[in-house]
């Protein structure tokens, strides 16, 4: 089983995404950011739901606010808490006395060129975990993304929430030479549970499943209301697939840039698939070195069925 550590700020679908990488991969730990909603609530809900899904790894806490911009303020889609929906009881554990930051850096140095670490939240902690430890660079095998898109934002026309929410952390991670993997929003948006899979969740009897109905039908309320949506979009269990099956979405290998400034193009994540119109070299100007494989296609249902 492949070495996992997610990154991430709970969350409808970063809960999934826990409780899916924990059934397939060997989760090493989970850490938390600032994000969906305050540091406070997004530990608290990474503590309910590793409790939830009697998930004995560690959580550790991270960063509570973005490097070098003012907050975004709380999501909207995941309700006050940022895990809105159901009576999820509050956890009895607690989080370990390592910061995010030095427990990343930690397993990664355990588990040298094997680690896969996730992000599917603001990437804050990973750039500080960068700047404290180069030989991170060495060390991890491939940063799996949920941030960016090759085409329309979530929160900007052209910028994904993750990303928007920390650009310069993003920056600091597409920058730093460690292969990305990124899924964006342009594959995740149309990947979700719908009704159909909500009630076959709940149908299913147990426990767990039919918390997570309450929860996904809150989020798919919430994504129908506020995007016109008929599916409860699946954004970080998206992250977590290609290690589980390769075949469901496919990805280009190309450049992946974090816009730093632009006037409305701040936190845009710029891939170059100018590859995909047009191979040839005089199209290419500008090009800049590949660093990233970029999501271009999902199998979105086949996916979901994956995962319910
Ligand atoms: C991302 O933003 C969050 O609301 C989701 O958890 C996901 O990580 C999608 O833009
Ligand atoms: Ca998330």
């Amino acid at each position: 089983k492949q070495k996992i550590l997610i990154d991430c700020d709970p969350g409808h679908d970063d809960a999934v995404a826990i409780l899916y990488a924990h059934r397939h991969m060997d989760l090493v730990g989970v850490t938390t950011v600032h994000g969906n909603n305050s540091l406070e609530n997004t530990t608290r809900n990474a503590l309910a739901v590793v409790e939830m899904g009697r998930i004995d790894v560690p959580v550790a806490a991270g960063c509570a606010e973005p490097l070098a911009q003012v907050p975004v303020g709380i999501a909207a889609m995941h309700g006050k808490s940022g895990l809105d929906g159901a009576d999820i009881p509050d956890p009895t554990r607690t989080v370990i006395g390592t910061h995010a930051v030095d427990f990343i850096i930690a397993m990664a140095e355990k588990h040298k060129g094997e680690l896969i670490l996730a992000t599917i939240g603001p990437e804050t902690n990973i750039a500080m975990a960068l700047r404290r430890e180069p030989r991170l660079k060495q060390w991890i095998r491939e940063i799996a993304v949920m941030g960016g898109s090759t085409t329309l934002g979530n929160i900007t026309p052209a910028a994904e929430f993750n990303i928007f929410a920390d650009v310069e952390a993003a920056w600091a991670v597409y920058e730093s030479g460690i292969p990305i993997r990124m899924v964006g929003y342009n594959i995740t948006r149309q990947t979700g549970f719908d009704q159909g899979d909500i009630d076959r969740m709940r149908a299913s009897g147990r426990k767990v499943a039919s918390v997570l109905a309450d929860l996904m039908a809150f989020y798919l309320e919430k994504q129908r209301v506020g995007y016109g949506l008929n599916v409860a979009p699946m954004h970080d269990v998206c992250a977590i697939i290609p290690y589980i099956d390769p075949t469901l979405i496919d990805y280009v290998h190309t450049s992946a840039r974090i816009e730093l400034t632009g006037t409305y193009t701040r936190g845009m994540t710029v891939c170059d698939l100018r590859t995909l119109m047009n191979s040839q070299a005089i199209n290419m100007r500008h090009a800049t070195p590949a660093n990233a494989h970029v999501a271009v296609a999902a199998r979105s249902r086949a996916l979901i069925d994956q995962v319910v």
